[in-house]
């Protein structure tokens, strides 16, 4: 990234009356630019810009609309460097387009082989990405199989590749990786298998080369440890920890380098296997779990830690965006981080040395009653901890799928506030050693099964970090909606599950414009100005090349907004438009229904054998580049078992399962075909209904 210079920035301020830089950073990038992940090393997601605001915005339009060669749905922030937009797709891909026309200029997409080295983690991971990073004349953009690319900008040509984690020790990469200090910085997931350690690489920038590695959590207690920290944290992991679990701790999401203290903040997820008593049963907190961790950015040396949940059995992973700020607190201006992890507090910590300021819910929370303020350490509620009654279910809200993860959260520094995309839905959780990840079974649906207490929605909060309190909140259809961007025209753009781009009042909430996108939205979008006008980025689409769409399809979109992937720019005066989306049809299925006890078995063991990783619950589906089960021909239908058990498709990224039985395949094929019926009678029902009306 550039520096501009201060004269650099008085003529560009002449030059264009527009041009408005928040003074908040000396290193903000030009408005033409949106260089980082959110826009800057704060990781804001905030643009400058005023030309779009209240009193035009009902003249925001489509300025150009880029139909994209992915058939997942993209969801990373676009990045926007020297008038290209660039953007991170399933199997390692990256595309740049040009920004003031849309038009692809090129797509590195890298050979994949889905053959025998590969392991169900990196195949479910190939599917995924979250983003891409710009540093200099690269990008970098990793694959689900553990590689991490630099290529040029210019020529979409590779540089080099780098291998950081190791598919045979059931890893994967889903994250975008990070760049700073001349530095790429990646993590990587292991699903909750609890099969390996997690860890953060840094890389150098030019070469390629790995510099350091920051582990999660201990390794092996017979062999010596890699530094005091690691010694320190092996003594929360209880006895016998490493025979039982390698915990995992995957830092699959944030990463944010803060330029001012050389310090990378790493996100942490929950323990593996999930279920606690699976895990040592005199395990004290089990660090680094949940965590945000601070390390030096040159050495990876451990700088501090804060835990949000210890102890985790609901997967309350703190891998949300890390955001930094300057804010006056208790009649001191500190250097704060901010997080909204997935466990529904907002904490606010100390930049340089992680103390706990304050923490309050930004949404409804079921398993703990507050934050002790001394401690700094959550009050757990008993009827939450489902591991303590066997065979008793309880609802946890926020759990598994989290009140907020990935996507952006939104910070203004006029406003100073931060404005979180909140996803509300109500889990069952049981005991279930059955289970193959985790040894729990979850309902991630139960907010939608009429339970009157429980129901599943989305929520756009404003929340003021200072006072910890929200300032405004709207609720959306769906759970889980794009991430945020905040502009100092004092508007929050937000997409949604059902497809509606809206802006609202950043101090109010007063909602100001909404457009039919006709298309899922995770990506937070961009803002930037190109010659002298200002334009909103947005990827759109399915939202296949996200894990959670693909799990979650009714909480991620629907039949009318899994739509083709594209790029939409927005500017004022912008008459373009976005054809309506063709709804799925469903062929009469081809077999009989299946009887009702053997499909619920086989429902079962499609959660448990994590067929909904990638074909989603009810194998519902959402139109990306993986099959949609229930419109399985004849053909495969008598090929179901040369298919699963024996990888007949395990070349184009469908894994064998051989140790699945004859009675569990004929199971599982009964729910596909029962489904099938469901998705066709509703379909004939609905159109009957139309008729009728
Ligand atoms: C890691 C992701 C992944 C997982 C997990 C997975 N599948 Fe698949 N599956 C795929 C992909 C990708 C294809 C498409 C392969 C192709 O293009 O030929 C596919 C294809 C199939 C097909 C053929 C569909 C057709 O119309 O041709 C069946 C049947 C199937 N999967 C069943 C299952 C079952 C049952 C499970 C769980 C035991 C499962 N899959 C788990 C990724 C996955």
């Amino acid at each position: 990234m550039k520096k501009i210079s201060g004269l650099a920035m008085l003529i560009l301020l002449s030059v264009s009356a527009a041009t408005v830089h928040a003074a908040a950073s000396d290193a903000a990038p030009r408005a033409s630019d949106w260089p980082l992940i959110g826009g800057n090393a704060e990781v804001w997601h905030h643009s400058s810009s005023t030309q779009i605001n209240a009193s035009n915005i009902e003249k925001l339009g489509v300025a150009w609309v880029a139909e994209m060669p992915s058939r997942d749905g993209l969801v990373g922030n676009p990045i926007v460097v020297d008038g290209v937009v660039y953007q991170s797709g399933p199997l390692g891909r990256a595309y740049a387009n040009d920004v003031r026309t849309g038009k692809l200029l090129w797509m590195f997409a890298p050979e994949i082989d889905f053959g025998d080295k590969q392991r169900l983690i990196s195949v479910w991971s190939l599917r995924y990405s979250r983003g891409l990073s710009v540093l200099e004349d690269n990008v970098y953009v990793a694959a689900g199989d553990c590689r991490l690319f630099a290529v040029d900008r210019k020529t979409g040509k590779q540089k080099w590749e780098a291998v950081s984690c190791d598919i045979g020790q059931d890893y994967g990469i889903t994250a975008a990786p990070r760049v700073g200090g001349g530095k790429v910085f990646i993590g990587n997931v292991c699903v909750d298998t609890g099969a390996n350690r997690g860890f953060v690489d840094a890389f150098d920038a030019n070469t390629g080369k790995r510099l350091w590695r920051f582990y999660t959590m201990p390794g092996d207690p017979t062999q010596p440890f890699e530094s005091k920290t690691m010694e320190m944290a092996a003594k929360t992991w209880g006895t016998d920890y490493w025979k039982k679990t390698r915990g995992c701790v995957s830092a699959w999401d944030s990463l944010t380098y803060d330029d001012k203290l050389n310090l990378l903040y790493i996100g942490t997820g929950s323990a593996a296997p999930l279920s606690p008593p699976e895990r040592a049963a005199d395990a004290g907190d089990e660090l680094f779990v949940d965590s945000i961790i601070a390390v030096n950015a040159s050495t990876g040396e451990y700088v501090w830690h804060y835990q949000t949940v210890q102890h985790d059995g609901w997967d309350l992973a703190a891998v949300s965006p890390v955001s930094i700020a300057e804010l006056p607190i208790k009649g001191k201006q500190r250097r704060v981080v901010m997080t909204a992890p997935k466990n529904g507090f907002f904490y606010v910590l100390d930049a340089e040395t992680g103390k706990f300021l304050s923490a309050s819910n930004y949404t409804d929370v079921n398993w703990a009653s507050h934050i002790d303020s001394t401690t700094g350490r959550p009050v757990t509620i008993a009827d939450a901890r489902y591991w303590e009654r066997p065979g008793q279910a309880s609802v946890v809200s926020p759990a598994v799928g989290g009140a907020h993860t990935w996507q952006a959260m939104a910070f203004n520094p006029a406003t100073r506030l931060a404005y979180i995309p909140v996803s509300v839905t109500p889990t069952l959780m049981k005991l279930d050693p059955e289970a193959v990840v985790g040894g729990v079974s979850v309902d991630m649906y139960y907010g939608s099964k009429g339970d009157p207490k429980w129901t599943a929605r989305g929520e756009l909060v404003a929340w003021d970090p200072m006072t910890q309190k929200a300032r405004w909140r709207v609720m959306r259809e769906l759970p889980y909606n794009s991430g945020v961007l905040s502009t100092s025209g004092n508007l929050v753009f937000q997409g949604t599950a059902v497809g509606k781009f809206d802006a609202f009042a950043a101090d109010t909430g007063k909602q100001l414009w909404s457009f039919d996108t006709h298309a899922s939205m995770l990506a937070a979008p961009t803002s930037v100005e190109v010659d002298g006008q200002q334009l909103v980025l947005v990827a759109t689409g399915n939202s296949g090349s996200s894990a959670a769409a693909t799990n979650l399809a009714r909480y991620t979109s629907t039949p009318q907004t899994r739509a083709p992937s594209r790029l939409i720019a927005f500017k004022l005066g912008g008459t373009g438009s976005i054809p309506a989306t063709v709804v799925q049809e469903f062929p009469k299925p081809p077999l009989p229904r299946q009887p009702v006890e053997l499909a619920k078995k086989g429902a079962e063991y499609f959660e448990a054998e994590w067929c909904v990783g990638c074909h989603g619950h009810g194998a519902e589906n959402v139109r990306s580049s993986i099959p949609d089960l229930r419109l399985s021909s004849p053909q495969t239908h008598q090929q179901f078992e040369a298919i699963v058990r024996g990888g007949l498709r395990r070349n184009n990224g469908m894994p064998a399962f051989p140790h699945l039985s004859a009675e569990h395949l004929q199971a599982i094929q009964a729910h596909v075909i029962n489904e099938a019926w469901n998705a066709y009678e509703a379909q004939e029902a609905a159109k009957a209904h139309s008729k009728s009306r």
